[in-house]
């Protein structure tokens, strides 16, 4: 259920024509910069960090997967993470994950539902 920590990041119509997307969000004191991806399983959200160097994982506004569009992948060495749960299975931080962001989809809008 919607409570008053939830903070609005996009609507689902946004993600019509694109698997992924950037946000920003403000939560008390914290900048938090993360991006969705739509995946077979759901929507998810990570932490636009990547585990080997804390950099962002992509190098054009929403674009965060591959080109066949199977995973996840950081520009800087071109590790690879499974979009379901951010786990790295290719390159310099094989079986590091990306940090999950807790969302919740209601009434065609994606919140942030962390504390
Ligand atoms: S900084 Fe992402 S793979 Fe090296």
């Amino acid at each position: 259920m919607k409570s008053k920590s939830d903070h609005p990041i996009c609507e689902l119509t946004e993600l019509q024509d694109r698997p992924s997307l950037s946000f920003t969000l403000n939560v008390k004191d914290d900048v938090i910069a993360g991006f969705l991806v739509v995946t077979a399983q759901g929507f998810r959200a990570y932490k636009n960090s990547c585990p080997h160097w804390g950099v962002e994982l992509n190098w054009k506004p929403d674009e965060f997967f591959n080109v066949d569009l199977t995973h996840l992948m950081c520009s800087v060495h071109g590790a690879l993470f499974k979009p379901d749960d951010g786990e790295c299975i290719f390159g310099p931080c094989v079986r590091q994950r990306l940090v999950p962001i807790p969302i919740t989809v209601m009434d065609g809008t994606v919140y942030y539902s962390g504390k």
